[in-house]
């Protein structure tokens, strides 16, 4: 990616990513510490944990609307400003009332951030490098998951350092007494910076375009270099289409939601949410098991680097078929790991390989497809279709885990998780490739189906 502009713009949208990862990751630190505070039956923990991800579905829906109607960056603004409100919120909430509404809000940015990054990225790159941009979203994401449990880690063994005696002021209940307060709170650094560096990016010139802003967008493409812009005159000979009414868009956003869905039902949530009480299931002890989780995500965050190397050279399809492969076999082997009783060293790797394989395949490349798979002029209310049934999956795999784990066993969950992968296969024969093509080609080969 030769075009600093670009690559620039690119990095201050993917923090919108490591604001999500941040945001879903951090709770993982909090639950116990809260359920005690709070004294919360199992019921009432549920909803701190669902709150986040109830204000992510919202988020979601009103992403699309916002993110048509106001544009990318103003909506992006939005979810900075959601985001440290939460984040602040949070930390000197005063009641559990109080703090189950930030969650909410911090949520809702997690939601529009979601979707806006992403489509923000792919409506910017040029084809040739948009796999590779916008898979720096999904790094970004891993990223933040994987500062989120390192923060938790640091504040918990500092606030267990300072004695009784200390613990008074502001500063000690929120990183002594009550350090949950803190977690939440170390938020505000980056959603401030992600609030500020938002305020100096341009408007996304193809969201610009289908408004009929064409000057403004022309200003922009030469001012950022930005290239492989269809030419003014294929855009204005567009026919009117109603999008949402095409057999070829039905087909995509179909396409798309479905496969959102299983990347969610691999159950990579499974492992980060409860990878630590997985693990200790396994036969580690706490401390172990804190490592464990940590190297979960090293592991995550590295072999998202193989997706970004290779996206737009090999394509999205085979890293595709190679990671679901790799998850499917890693899954049916945690599962036998667990049902033979073997060592916690052979449950961690294949807990492992099936973290990496997820890392290179579903994670980064569902974020790429979904920014790219639809027609700008729908592309927000499409994507939202498909984001949005990615955050119910991940509510659902969320809430049932231990459910499942306390009826089917260990072995079984990771079994059945094994299942949910299968139908992908089957899903990737609906799926072009998109490697090398223009937003404006692949949106054609959709229209071609209507025929
Ligand atoms: C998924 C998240 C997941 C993360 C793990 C993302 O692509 O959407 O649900 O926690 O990958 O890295």
């Amino acid at each position: 990616m030769n075009n600093k502009y670009v690559f620039g713009l690119a990095c201050i949208a993917s923090l919108g990513g490591f604001l999500f990862g941040f945001d879903t990751a951090v709770i993982s630190g909090t639950t116990d510490l809260v359920k005690d505070q709070f004294e919360l039956g199992d019921l009432l923990q549920g909803w701190y944990v669902s709150s986040g991800l109830v204000g992510c579905v919202l988020g979601v829906v009103i992403a699309g609307f916002l993110s048509d109607k106001f544009g990318r960056k103003r909506s992006l603004i939005f979810s900075a400003i959601l985001f440290s409100l939460s984040a602040v919120g949070c930390a000197l909430a005063i009641g559990f009332t109080d703090l189950v509404i930030y969650r909410f809000v911090g949520g809702i940015g997690v939601g529009v951030a979601s979707m806006l990054s992403p489509i923000y990225i792919a409506e910017i790159a040029p084809r040739e490098a948009r796999g590779q941009l916008t898979s720096l979203y999904q790094l970004a994401i891993t990223f933040g998951i994987l500062v989120a449990f390192l923060t938790n880690a640091y504040i918990q063994d500092y606030a267990l350092s300072i004695s009784t005696a200390d613990r008074q002021g502001y500063f000690s209940v929120i990183f002594g007494s009550e350090q949950w307060r803190g977690m939440l709170g170390a938020e505000t650094i980056p959603a401030l910076l992600f609030f500020l560096l938002l305020l100096t990016i341009p408007e996304s010139p193809r969201w610009l375009w289908s408004i009929g802003k064409k000057a403004e967008a022309n200003k922009i493409i030469e001012r950022y270099q930005i290239q492989d812009f269809g030419s003014s005159d294929e855009k204005s000979k567009k026919p009117s289409i109603n999008y949402f009414k095409a057999k070829g868009i039905k087909i995509a956003i179909l396409t798309g939601a479905v496969l959102a869905v299983l990347t969610q039902t691999s159950g990579i949530n499974a492992i980060m949410y409860y990878g630590n009480s997985i693990l200790q299931k396994g036969g580690a002890d706490s401390q172990t098991a804190f490592y464990g989780q940590t190297l979960i995500g090293v592991i995550n965050m590295a072999f998202t680097f193989i997706a970004i190397f290779t996206i737009d050279k090999i394509g999205r399809k085979k890293l595709l078929f190679v990671g679901v492969s790799i998850i499917i076999a890693s899954l049916l082997l945690v599962g036998a790991m667990f049902y033979v009783n073997a060592s916690t060293t052979l449950k961690m790797i294949f807990i492992l390989t099936f973290v990496a394989g997820f890392a290179f395949s579903y994670g980064p490349v569902i974020w790429v497809l979904l920014s790219e798979l639809f027609p700008t002029e729908i592309r927000g209310r499409a994507m939202s279709v498909a984001v949005l049934s990615l955050w119910i999956a991940n509510t659902l795999v969320g809430q049932f885990v231990p459910w499942l784990r306390t009826h089917i066993s260990e072995s079984g969950v990771f079994w059945l998780f094994a299942l949910c992968c299968v139908p992908t296969y089957f899903v990737m024969n609906y799926l072009p490739e998109t490697k090398g093509k223009t937003l404006e080609e692949i949106e054609n080969h959709w229209l071609s189906k209507n025929k």
